[in-house]
């Protein structure tokens, strides 16, 4: 490479705007203003002749909008990373550009700090991905060489998967930790963090406690580098899956703010296929940012009348919060066909399909937690238990292909 700059394309209808931007970059030594556009159209060509590592994307422009603009530049050049700056602070602008590639959103006028954080966070992501493309490129199979930074980049952004339970004690630990080490494959790599920041213990479902945690990444949230990321999570050896741990202790929990934390979930989703979190029924600030960012929201009941009058609740309050229910998988733990509170009765209640029941066993699931085996990592997999878990991962799956078709017609239109 003839440098080692992080080449960035700057892409706005307004040309204030353009000025004010390279003038924040000019004195980074390690970052190089490559080129302007003026429209969509022009930046996705400028993209193709220029190259540039990152994107500083508009998203109102008068041909084509930067969402459609970032979409097709992902799909040509999937290792240019874009950032996009926007007037409009909208969820909803957040989610599309997300879905449609972008690495970061952040609103206009940026502060020059943000700014240039995020840059070099995307410029380290494009770095990653063309690592990859070169490795994809280079000598026949390379599948089972040594770990390098090209095997962290899923091919796309990976999903955040959040399992919440409005009603304690309902299985939400037990669902997130067995569902990780479902999704987790070759293709498909995992990470499961622990979002009860106070009383976590998903280290513990899996005898993995005392180590590192969220505290050792949280204070250098804007400076993340994929293999101090990977340093600090925890190797689960018998899955594979990594683990970003809580905090050891209760009064811990405040030093991580939500910004930090959804910060460290969309790193994770530059690097990770699926983001498993674990909640808490408190519904913290960080606990509302991670469902806001989530691709799938898993809500999970059991046929206790106080757990679903909760989850009524909260599926109020997603609609308050603007969230489309599309994302929300409804699933019912624990559950005993003795009792006659129904899948399909609470489904028509709560006018929210239960799409997944996964059976109550207690003795597959209280061995499994004491012994710090989860029960996904032997025989009993293949137990009802077993198999509830492997329909979860299956109606995620589903779902999110759904979600995507969803979001490709939207934005074509
Ligand atoms: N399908 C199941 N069958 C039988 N017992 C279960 C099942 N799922 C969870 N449990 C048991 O229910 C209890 C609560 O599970 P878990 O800790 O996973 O719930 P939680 O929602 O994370 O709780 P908390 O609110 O404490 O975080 C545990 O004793 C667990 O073993
Ligand atoms: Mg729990």
């Amino acid at each position: 490479m003839a440098s080692d700059k992080i080449r960035v394309l700057i892409v706005d209808d307004i040309a204030e705007t353009r000025e004010n931007v390279r003038k924040l970059l000019q004195f980074e030594s390690d970052v190089d203003v490559a080129g302007v556009a003026r429209s969509g159209r022009e930046g996705i060509q400028l993209a193709q002749e220029l190259d540039p590592d990152v994107i500083l994307m508009d998203i109102n422009m008068p041909d084509i909008d930067g969402i459609t603009a970032t979409e097709e530049i992902r799909l040509k050049s999937p290792h240019i990373q874009v950032v996009i700056l926007s007037v409009q602070g909208d969820q909803n602008y957040m989610r599309r550009a997300m879905l449609a590639g972008a690495r970061d959103f952040l609103t206009k006028p940026p502060m020059g700090d943000e700014l240039i954080s995020a840059i070099r966070r995307a410029g380290q992501m494009s770095h990653v991905e063309r690592m990859k493309g070169a490795k994809q490129l280079g000598a026949s199979s390379v599948s089972g060489g040594p770990a390098s930074m090209a095997n962290f980049a899923p091919p796309s952004r990976g999903k955040i998967v959040t399992i919440y339970s409005p009603k304690g004690g309902t299985g939400s630990t037990t669902l997130a930790v067995n569902l990780a080490i479902a999704l987790n494959n070759e293709d498909t790599r995992t990470v499961l963090v622990d979002g009860n920041l106070q009383f976590g213990d998903v280290a513990v479902f899996l005898n993995e406690q005392g180590k590192n945690t969220i505290l050792d990444l949280a204070p250098r949230v804007d400076e993340l580098e994929p293999d101090v990321v990977e340093d600090i999570l925890i190797k689960h050896d018998a899955s594979g899956v990594r683990i970003l741990a809580a905090p050891q202790r209760p009064e811990m929990a405040e030093k991580v703010s939500a910004e930090q934390f959804s910060k460290v979930l969309q790193f994770l989703q530059g690097m990770y296929a699926y983001v498993v979190v674990d909640t808490s029924p408190i519904l913290t600030d960080v606990i509302l940012a991670t469902i806001d960012i989530s691709d799938v929201i898993v809500l999970v009941t059991t046929q206790e009348i106080p757990a679903i009058k909760n989850c009524r609740l909260v599926l109020d309050l997603l609609t308050t919060m603007g969230v489309n229910k599309g994302r929300v998988v409804f699933a019912m733990n624990r559950y005993d066909k003795r009792i006659a509170i129904t899948p399909d009765r609470v489904s028509e209640n709560l006018k929210h399909e239960v799409s997944v029941v996964i059976p109550f066993d207690e003795k597959v699931v209280i061995t499994a937690v004491n012994r710090g085996v989860p029960f996904m990592l032997d025989g009993n997999k293949m137990q009802p238990v077993g198999r509830g878990i492997f329909s979860l991962a299956e109606a995620i799956r589903a779902r999110l292909s759904t979600l995507e078709v969803e979001t490709e017609t939207a934005i074509k239109r």
